[in-house]
């Protein structure tokens, strides 16, 4: 590898090694690579096995990803890597720098001093980093024995390749779960996972409940596909989940046996979220975390004269389209006695389908108000329909 470096780029190297000793990287991007087969790296810091490494992703253009963790000799392996380069990001919790080299060989580094101060300052504190940062120390480290039977981690516990965004994701979610924990029974409880497909986040919402936070929970996941649920209902018995339970069918049709406390969907297509929404609605649901997918149905019948100047650029139609259909939802639970929310899933770099509509339902209603936001709700759908 090519170590011969330039000043900006040892500074550079330097202020990250900096934010990574005191807990602030949050990431590097790399772009504008030499070689011609990436796309781009990604350093973030990890925490494997009880060390502090740096991990390199590195995109390449055949659609493949490879890993790999710096555990020692940091500054002369993080040099090697930035000087293959033209465009660096960095991204820590006290501030952004960026470096860039022109095609002319010039270089700029911009932003760094500013984070060196602050994080040479006595105001910071390595103990407030490691807080705000906490959510970076996911709940799933990738050794759990049903992450290496889904096949999301291999053998020694290391996150497939391909894996490293749907293990992202379902840590995300169930960072969300626990941020709400204290709104769900705290002993024993009934969670549904509507739409299931091949139930990674199922299995390890189960987990989390189960081994983390050692309750009782018994758990029902549905979804069309007889073979997936086939092969989860067959996997879930072989691993000693014993109280989750696969149901192949149509949501719409299914009928909740219990009361459900938690009803949680990832990615249910178009209007089956819909369907989730009302039926954990309906049956009561104690807390609700959806993640919606592709969003047809108000595109096809969006008739609003003052949104026209919108609607009439057909990608601007679908964005709002998409932020109007999970504006409306969230009216209809609000009316329903829900407090409620559009949140950030994951990274937006991992997914364009990343809004978490959450639902936590209130202990007290009051009548009136639900009629006042069932008319308002009602409302804006004509507004929108345009009948
Ligand atoms: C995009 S996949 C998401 C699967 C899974 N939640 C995940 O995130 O990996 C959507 C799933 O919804 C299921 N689905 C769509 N409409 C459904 C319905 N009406 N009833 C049951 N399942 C449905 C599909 O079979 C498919 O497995």
């Amino acid at each position: 590898m090519k170590t011969v470096k330039s000043e900006l780029q040892g500074e550079l190297c330097s202020l990250i090694l900096l934010a990574f000793s005191k807990k602030s990287l949050k990431k590097v991007v790399l772009s504008k690579p030499d070689a011609t087969d990436e796309i781009k790296s990604v350093i973030s810091p990890k925490e494997i096995s009880a060390n502090n490494v740096l991990q390199i992703e590195t995109f390449s253009k055949d659609n493949k990803a490879y890993h790999v963790n710096i555990r020692d000799n940091f500054e002369n392996e993080l040099l090697a890597v930035l000087s293959k380069y033209a465009q660096i990001n960095v991204v820590t919790t006290v501030g952004d720098a960026q470096f860039m080299r022109s095609r002319s060989g010039k270089e700029t580094l911009l932003g760094a001093q500013k984070i060196k101060n602050k994080l040479n300052s006595n105001e910071y504190s390595t103990t407030n980093a490691q807080a705000n940062n906490s959510k970076k120390n996911y709940i799933l480290t990738g050794e759990e024995d049903f992450l290496k039977k889904l096949g999301v981690s291999d053998a020694n516990g290391r996150v497939r390749d391909k894996m490293q965004s749907k293990f992202r994701q379902i840590n995300k979610f169930i960072e969300h779960i626990d941020a709400i924990k204290d709104k769900l029974p705290s002993d024993k409880i009934n969670v549904y996972d509507l739409c299931c497909g091949k139930s990674y986040l199922s299995f390890a919402v189960y987990h989390y409940f189960k081994n983390v936070l050692k309750m009782e929970i018994k758990m029902v996941c549905v979804d069309l596909k007889e073979d997936v649920i086939e092969y989860c209902s067959e996997l879930a018995s072989r691993i000693g989940f014993d109280k989750m339970e696969f149901v192949c069918g149509d949501i719409i049709k299914y009928d909740m046996k219990d009361k459900p406390n938690l009803v949680i969907s990832l990615h249910a297509c178009d209007v089956a979220t819909d369907i989730v929404l009302n039926k954990a609605s309906e049956n009561g649901a104690d807390v609700i975390l959806s993640t919606p997918c592709c969003h047809h149905e108000l595109n096809h019948t969006l008739n609003c004269e003052a949104l026209e100047f919108v609607a009439k650029h057909s990608m601007l139609r679908q964005k709002m389209c998409d932020a109007l259909t999970d504006a409306l939802r969230l009216m209809k639970l609000e009316s329903e006695g829900y407090s409620v929310s559009a949140l950030e899933l994951i990274d937006p770099e991992d997914t364009p389908k990343n809004i978490m509509l959450r639902a936590i339902k209130k202990s007290s209603f009051d009548q009136s108000k639900a009629q006042k936001l069932k008319l308002e709700y009602e409302k804006t759908k004509s507004f929108l329909l345009g009948k």
